[in-house]
């Protein structure tokens, strides 16, 4: 088996895994969860069969080999029991994992507090109403994503269209009126299909005419550790694997608070020196068809990648968070932002001092880049285990 595991598709299998074994009392064989997970998952017939036979090595069944893959992660997280004795059997934590506590809507907690920060547990259309309006810089969250079932739970499109539309109103009630929005969205795909639903369009259309906000730009976050849709890319291979997600940033002003120079410069694939003084006598010749004329060193040495794409892999399960989570039973969480992800955000649309909040924190990604950005935070997440979980963020920061 690889050692270097893609990890969105075993995250994506983490939960329906661990829901099957329950259901099936805690421990199963393997052989026996196949069937009863391919049939969780809405797979057609036929999935348990496909095979893929790459030229160098002995063919393999495709699903079997993928649950086997998050099998092995959850046993790396320690969800699932190291013995196995052909049994794959839940740990503790894999148990309580499928158990995870949610505060009741119309709650909120306040869990903890640091010097510049606190972290609420509460539905995001709860904690809205005791953030003071006007107070906010930055909204930057990566909401559940419709019809992907997740440890925290399972939306529909037009309900997810209609959760989002009135969570977007009250934060931009929020906000300071040049203050920014902005979601991290995934595509999915339309059931059976292997076209797109456009719910990230509708969502976007939406903000703007309900709720009169810009589009103030997208900054597309590339993940090279994503895999493909299990059914159009690995199996039927009628897709390219999409490593591409949305950050679309919104803001009720025309010129929003931004400031690019806060970025830090993009790190370049490095040129000997004899091609750097080639690049900048090219650049210096350059004339653009409509007469302007680049000036040498306009665009630094090269460019490998578009200035606005985030470029991150998945979220590591070796950092202090996970690691303290582990170790006091707590889950870690399933579908963690990377920290250049927020950081990214949070550099280009405020300013030390400012102030920025998550409403979907899970582990608390964007309050830990924005201690570390001098920036002061909110952030609340309706499932106490992972609010909890979230503390371990700053115990290496203070
Ligand atoms: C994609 S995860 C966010 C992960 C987070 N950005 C991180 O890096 O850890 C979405 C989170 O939204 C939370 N959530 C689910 N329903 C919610 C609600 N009604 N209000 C706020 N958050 C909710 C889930 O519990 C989950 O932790």
């Amino acid at each position: 088996m690889s050692s270097v595991l893609p990890s969105s598709l075993q995250s994506a299998l983490r939960l329906p895994l661990i829901e099957t074994i329950t259901e099936a009392g805690g421990r199963a064989k393997p052989g026996d969860l196949y069937q009863a997970l391919a049939d969780k998952l809405g797979l057609e017939d036929g999935a348990l069969a496909a095979t893929r036979a790459p030229a160098t090595s002995r063919p393999y069944r495709i699903f079997q080999q993928q649950v086997r893959w998050a099998r092995q992660n959850a046993v790396l997280d320690g969800l699932i029991s190291r013995e196995t004795r052909g049994v794959w059997e839940l740990t503790r934590n894999g148990r309580r994992f499928a158990e995870l506590t949610r505060i009741k809507p119309g709650h909120v907690v306040l869990l903890y507090r640091q010097d510049d920060g606190l972290a609420l547990c509460a539905h995001a259309e709860d904690a809205a109403s005791v953030i003071e309006r006007g107070s906010l810089n930055l909204i930057l969250t990566s909401p559940p994503y419709p019809v992907v079932n997740r440890a925290y739970g399972r939306m529909s499109v037009p309900d997810w269209l209609a959760w989002m539309s009135e969570l977007m109103g009250l934060w931009k009630q929020l906000l300071q009126p040049d203050g920014t929005i902005a979601i991290n969205l995934m595509d999915i795909h339309r059931a059976g299909s292997p076209t797109l639903d456009p719910y990230v369009e509708r969502f976007t259309l939406d903000a703007i005419d309900t709720h009169g906000l810009n589009l103030a730009g997208r900054m597309p976050w590339h993940s090279p550790t994503k895999l493909g849709h299990l059914e159009w890319t690995s199996k039927r291979k009628v897709q390219p694997r999409q490593t591409l997600e949305h950050v679309l940033l919104f803001s009720a002003s025309d010129h929003p608070a931004w400031d690019a120079t806060r970025l830090p410069p993009r790190r370049r694939k490095a040129l000997t020196p004899a091609q750097l003084a080639a690049e900048a006598k090219r650049v210096d010749k350059m004339t653009r068809p409509s007469g302007l004329v680049i000036r040498g060193g306009a665009f630094g040495s090269d460019h490998p990648i578009a200035d606005n794409l985030i470029v991150a892999g998945g979220a590591p399960g070796t950092d202090h968070y996970s690691r303290r989570c582990k170790a006091t039973n707590l889950p870690v969480h399933p579908a963690r932002m990377p920290g250049l992800l927020a950081r990214s955000t949070i550099q280009l649309t405020t300013d030390v001092g400012e102030t920025v909040y998550d409403p979907c924190a899970g582990s608390g990604v964007v309050a830990q880049a924005a201690r570390e950005l001098g920036r002061r935070w909110i952030t609340s997440e309706p499932v106490l285990e992972y609010a909890e979980g979230s503390r371990f963020r700053f115990e290496t920061l203070l």
